[in-house]
């Protein structure tokens, strides 16, 4: 049945010239039919050198956003309307437009995982793949990190020379994560290197081998001579994982990393959009899609 279904999908999509990407959270069979997966840095720059004049957006409600913001002339729908991540709805326009008035000197460094609304009004976004190098680059000393307080105290600890501020926001999933959680997993396979998000607490992230985004993990995994590994992010990364290195083992540091809001989009959804009958194109009126663009292309530009 999902083999109909995915050749149905590749049928109507070759018909209609429509560009799939898929976040790598996305389900196997999702990622099966997809002209590309990946992070959402490289989903964002992927969608920009799309030929295709359709993109379907398998992942939340942000990286569709992210690829209308940069990509204007492309009808986008995201597969799901329902998929949105309750990180990126944390904070506010009117909350971070306060705080700039009161706090005039900081530069407001956004990670990618908000709203287009509130990237209006941020200086600079970052991924977990840039923001290290990013917050390096920056000119000014003095920066607010938002939403993610654990990915901006990953970045603080990095960059030691600038005074970084986090205000109270983060992924539920990953979060949940505890320092008991890696004590457990590292007891049950003791020869395994233990690799994190940067979005878990630092009591995790503390006692990583490695730390990255989902694609940087992927790829150390891919590349390291071990041959077992503790998976710190989303569960599917540690099942694409093991589909594509079948003698090496992949275990996932926790039943709680499951995200709901990724795991909502499925195969029949995206054969929907392509008939019609689902998904949710996303709109943008031109002054919000060029103000939030600004801290895109800076993205791009440092990163
Ligand atoms: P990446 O930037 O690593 O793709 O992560 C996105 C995300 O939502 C992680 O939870
Ligand atoms: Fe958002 Fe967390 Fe889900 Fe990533 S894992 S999409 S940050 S809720």
């Amino acid at each position: 049945m999902i083999r109909e279904i995915q050749d149905e999908i590749l049928r109507l999509k070759k018909e209609q010239d429509v560009c799939i990407l898929a976040h790598s959270y996305q389900a196997r069979e999702i990622a099966e039919v997809a002209d590309f997966v990946g992070d959402s840095y490289q989903l964002s720059v992927k969608a920009t050198t799309a030929p295709q004049k359709t993109v379907i957006m398998c992942g939340v409600r942000f990286m569709a956003e992210t690829v209308k913001i940069l990509s204007p002339e492309k009808t986008v729908y995201l597969a799901n309307p329902i998929a949105g991540c309750p990180m990126a709805e944390q904070m506010d326009r009117d909350l971070i437009s306060m705080w700039k008035r009161a706090n005039p000197d900081y530069t407001v460094v956004a990670y990618i995982n908000t709203t287009a609304e509130l990237k209006t009004i941020c200086d600079v976004c970052v991924t977990s793949s840039s923001a290290v190098k990013i917050v390096k680059k920056l000119e000014s000393d003095k920066i607010v990190f938002i939403p993610d307080c654990n990915l901006g105290q990953y970045v603080a600890d990095q960059v030691p020379e600038k005074e970084i501020k986090l205000l109270q926001g983060g992924c539920p999933i990953h979060a949940a994560v505890t320092a008991k959680d890696v004590e457990k997993a590292r007891a049950q396979h003791p020869d395994a290197l233990l690799l994190v998000h940067p979005e878990c607490v630092p009591a995790v992230v503390n006692q990583a081998d490695f730390v990255g985004s989902t694609s940087a993990i992927m790829e150390y995994a891919k590349a390291s001579d071990a041959k077992e590994f503790i998976i710190g992010t989303e569960i599917s990364i540690a099942e694409h994982l093991q589909y594509d290195c079948p003698k090496k083992e992949f275990y996932p540091l926790s039943k709680k990393l499951i995200c709901p809001n990724m795991k909502s989009t499925t195969l029949v959804d995206v054969l929907h959009v392509l008939q019609g009958r689902a998904g949710e194109e996303i709109r943008m009126d031109e002054e919000t899609r060029l103000a939030a663009k600004r801290c895109i292309d800076e993205m791009i530009r440092l990163g």
